[in-house]
């Protein structure tokens, strides 16, 4: 079996990932935050261990400023309906997934204005259609970093500098980046990063968050979410300081124990090499998919400008047909149709029928790679008889 939908979620996990998680379940245990005893003591402190790796991956300063949430859409919904207003203005991309463009659509029918600029048909965004969109009322620019349908990567650092002159927020979707690209929210003027554990950083589901930055003015935030966070139990107003204004109810402190140890087994391997891997796997897939008669390549074309995520299609053969046989006759996993982006593939020009998606990860092979492209190559020329 070769599994190649590491863009929906990453599989196999590192082993320390579940030990994290059983030494938790097993020797720990208790709601970290609330009780004073030993364990739960703890497990506030495997907490607080998580929300330091994860600002020494992506170079945040302040551990407290790390919200963790059940999955990036959470983070991204936190940061969209916590900030914008009714009369606000905001800019995204024709890249994005519907975790952003569900809830900007939400708000823009409670009038919050909407700029989508338009991408190439590669993916790629233009920084300057992105400042010529700013207008007075303009508040936030929220980017994907990366397509999870073509890989794309999108300037996120030349867009925080036109953020920044402009002193608006931007928001930035790390689901396909976290973990297999560099990021700096410090360099890359990220005022709000919002992450996935289970992908990149090799965590189990339910787990993900949002980093906010120095520039983000909590007192102007709206909770997406209300109730026990463990402190000021004496109010019943919502505390107004991080991350306990963020984290009401019990968190999925045994996911983020597996997340700490995802994130500690990509710091040790460093961000870097994985990328390198990760590039060389893309390239290898986009040069032997591109070589076969009949079939498309969608996106860059050049891993240096995306994820190891590719996508493609089969002439005569549809998305979904080609998916369940690389699946049943092949053992190659991965994910076809619209990937829950429909801007995205009217972008590439795929839109309604979607793409074949070859999404890989950290622990595949070039082996793999090859094995994969013979797949494809035998279901193209069955599909040109
Ligand atoms: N957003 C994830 C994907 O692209 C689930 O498959």
């Amino acid at each position: 079996m070769i599994y190649f939908d590491n863009a929906a979620t990453s599989w196999p996990k590192p082993p320390q990932v579940a030990e994290a998680m059983m030494h938790f379940l097993r020797d720990v245990g208790a709601n970290p935050g609330r009780s004073a005893h030993r364990t739960a003591v703890e497990s506030g402190r495997i907490v607080y261990a998580a929300r330091e790796a994860v600002c020494e991956l992506v170079n945040a300063p302040d551990p407290l400023r790390v919200a963790f949430t059940a999955n990036v859409t959470v983070a991204l919904n936190m940061a969209l309906w916590g900030l914008l207003r009714p009369g606000d203005h905001v800019i995204t991309s024709s890249m994005e997934h519907n975790s952003v463009m569900r809830p900007l659509r939400a708000l823009e029918r409670k009038g919050v204005e909407l700029t989508v600029v338009r991408c190439s048909p590669e993916g790629f965004l233009n920084p300057a259609d992105v400042q010529a969109a700013i207008r007075p009322n303009t508040r936030m620019i929220v980017l994907n970093h990366a397509s999870n349908v073509a890989g794309t990567i999108l300037p996120v650092r030349e867009v925080g500098h036109i953020a920044h002159a402009h002193n608006l927020l931007l928001l930035v979707d790390a689901a396909q980046t976290a973990g297999a690209y560099p990021i700096d929210v410090q360099a890359d003027g990220i005022d709000l990063l919002a992450f996935t554990g289970h992908k990149s950083l090799l965590g189990p589901m339910g787990t993900g968050g949002l980093v906010l930055g120095p520039r983000v003015d909590v007192s102007r935030m709206e909770p997406l979410i209300r109730g026990g966070t463990g402190s000021r139990s004496e109010r019943e107003e919502q505390p107004d300081f991080l991350p306990d204004m963020l984290e009401s109810g019990t968190p999925n402190a045994v996911g983020i124990a597996g997340l700490e140890a995802g994130i500690r087994w990509v710091l040790e391997r460093g961000v870097e090499a994985i990328r390198a891997h990760e590039m060389a796997l893309a390239q290898r897939a986009i040069d032997g998919l591109r070589a076969i008669p009949g079939v498309t390549v969608y996106g860059p074309l050049d891993a240096a400008r995306q994820t190891a995520t590719v996508s493609f299609n089969i002439a005569g053969m549809e998305p979904s047909e080609a998916g369940l046989r690389l699946d049943e006759e092949h053992g190659i996993l991965c994910r076809v149709g619209l990937h829950c982006a429909p801007a995205a593939h009217k972008t590439l020009g795929t839109f309604p029928v979607g793409t074949v998606r070859f999404g890989m990860g950290v622990f595949n092979t070039a082996d793999e790679v090859d094995a994969a492209v013979a797949a494809v190559e035998a279901l193209a020329r069955e599909a040109r008889r």
